[in-house]
């Protein structure tokens, strides 16, 4: 047997970018009298994402920044909400706008994704600045695939060469996160639901991130020995008793056994997506006014 897989302490590393965000917000604060202002947005009244825009707010001010959070109900229509997204571009304390997703099923989302300010989209979803990721422009990027990379860069300084196998497409981690290892000169294979012998294609990869939504899919057998394994996936599975518990797309255990490196779930990826929220937002404020943030 391999031995065990180092862990991937994303909740240490989290930390450390949220301090490194809080002294880049600081210094805009001591040079130039600039707050970086969040604006976070919740249509409806989803139980995760209540969560994951309360913590987003704490974490903001935490880190010395302006937060300034917007509740619609889940009956608000497309014209409404592009109203708020109107305001909000046109407000100057707002450096960022993030519009908690999924939204209700009456809204289009790329519609009103595309109708924020591509200089406060903080969660790098606007077409503009996924060109610009695509075709290594100065983009705001994603947070939880930038998360990712870095975790990736801590664990293994340079990916050039590295086969990377994506798994899972979607808009906010599997497309982005491409890109990124693309960008780091990885050969990349983004695969999905239709791809063929998915767990051989797996086998070949230095790393793997896992990104599909399903609870503990990739096996310790999927797992290239050595290799490097990102579980982006956050399911909530019935546990012992009354308790439901979190576990990630890969089954930790068995892959933990075969891996060189692996992020548990929690405390992997989750801690390093609002670190880079809060980044990006203390770089669009820099931005803006054509200044460079320090560098965080
Ligand atoms: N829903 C799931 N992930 C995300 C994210 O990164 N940003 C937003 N706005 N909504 C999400």
């Amino acid at each position: 047997m391999m031995g065990d897989a180092r862990l991937i302490d994303g909740k240490a590393s989290g930390a450390a970018l949220r301090l490194r965000v809080a002294a880049a917000a600081a210094d805009l604060k001591t040079r130039h009298g600039i707050v970086p202002g969040l604006a976070t947005v919740l249509v409806g009244e989803d139980p995760a994402s209540q969560v994951y825009v309360r913590s987003k707010g704490k974490a903001s001010i935490e880190a010395g920044l302006a937060s300034f959070e917007h509740k619609l109900p889940a009956s608000t229509s497309e014209a409404e909400l592009l109203a708020l997204i109107a305001k909000l571009n046109a407000d100057p304390s707002v450096d960022g706008i993030l519009v908690q997703l999924p939204l209700p099923a009456q809204i289009d989302t790329l519609r009103v994704l595309d109708a924020i300010d591509p200089a406060k989209d903080v969660d790098g979803f606007h077409v503009v600045n996924t060109g610009r990721l695509w075709t290594g422009g100065q983009a705001l990027v994603p947070c939880t695939p930038t998360g990712c990379l870095l975790l990736l860069r801590d664990t293994l300084g340079s990916l050039a060469g590295l086969d990377a196998v994506v798994l899972g497409r979607s808009n906010i981690v599997g497309k982005p996160m491409a890109a990124l290892l693309l960008g780091e000169n990885c050969t990349v294979t983004l695969a999905h639901s239709r791809t063929r012998d998915l767990p051989d294609l797996c086998r070949r990869a230095d790393i793997l991130v896992a990104a599909v939504g399903r609870p503990e899919m990739v096996r310790g057998d999927w797992i290239k020995p050595g290799g490097t394994v990102i579980d982006v996936g956050i399911n909530r599975v019935p546990g012992e008793g009354e308790k439901s518990r979190l576990v990630g797309d890969v089954a930790f255990a068995e892959a933990k056994a075969v891996a060189g490196a692996i992020t548990p779930v929690p405390g992997g990826v989750g801690p390093m997506t609002i670190a880079c929220l809060l980044r990006n937002t203390v770089v669009a404020a820099a931005r803006r006014r054509g200044l460079t943030a320090a560098d965080i």
